[in-house]
């Protein structure tokens, strides 16, 4: 059995540099949440009440993923990683787990921010990834935060 760093980054790349700092140091597999629809700068102003992402949010829509994780079996161990989008993990992420049976998984989960704490992102996943065993979530700066 093995573990996997899955992760979403949209804005900046804030996230994937942590996932793939944390990816090398596990020696792990990596996967990329990708949205069938990549985000655009526009997608994402959330000052805009207009903007896709407030669309999603206020509308509790489902954000289609583009792939899949092969081999999900092979894995027992799950970080996972996302962007803070309103005090919680973006809508992709909830769309991402429904696609997968968790249980037995040990999920670790790591979020960046601009500076909000990972609150209760954890919670408001949990009925997305029943049957894992949520070991940690928090917010971080770098991977040496996660191991
Ligand atoms: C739609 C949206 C909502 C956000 N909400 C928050 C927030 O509630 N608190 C916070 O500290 N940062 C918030 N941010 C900032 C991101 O969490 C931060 O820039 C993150 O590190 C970006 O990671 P990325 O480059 O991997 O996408 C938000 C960003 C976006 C685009």
């Amino acid at each position: 059995m093995g573990s996997i760093v899955i992760y979403f980054s949209a804005e900046a790349g804030t996230t994937r540099k942590v996932a793939q700092e944390l990816a090398k140091k596990l020696d792990a597999d990596i996967f990329e949440i990708k949205p069938e629809q990549p985000y655009t700068a526009a997608d994402m102003k959330w000052t805009n009440p207009f903007a896709r992402c407030n669309k999603e949010k206020l509308g509790k829509k489902d954000v289609p993923v583009e792939g899949r994780v092969e081999n999900w079996d092979e894995y027992d161990t799950v970080y996972l990683g996302f962007p803070i989008w309103y005090y919680a993990a973006p809508n992709v992420i909830g769309t991402f787990c429904k696609g997968y049976d968790w249980n037995g998984k040990t999920l670790h989960i790591f979020a960046t921010s601009g500076g909000s704490d990972i609150g209760k992102s954890a919670e408001k996943l949990a009925p997305y990834v029943k049957g894992a065993a949520i070991a940690d979530a928090k917010r971080v700066t770098s991977a040496s935060e996660i191991i």
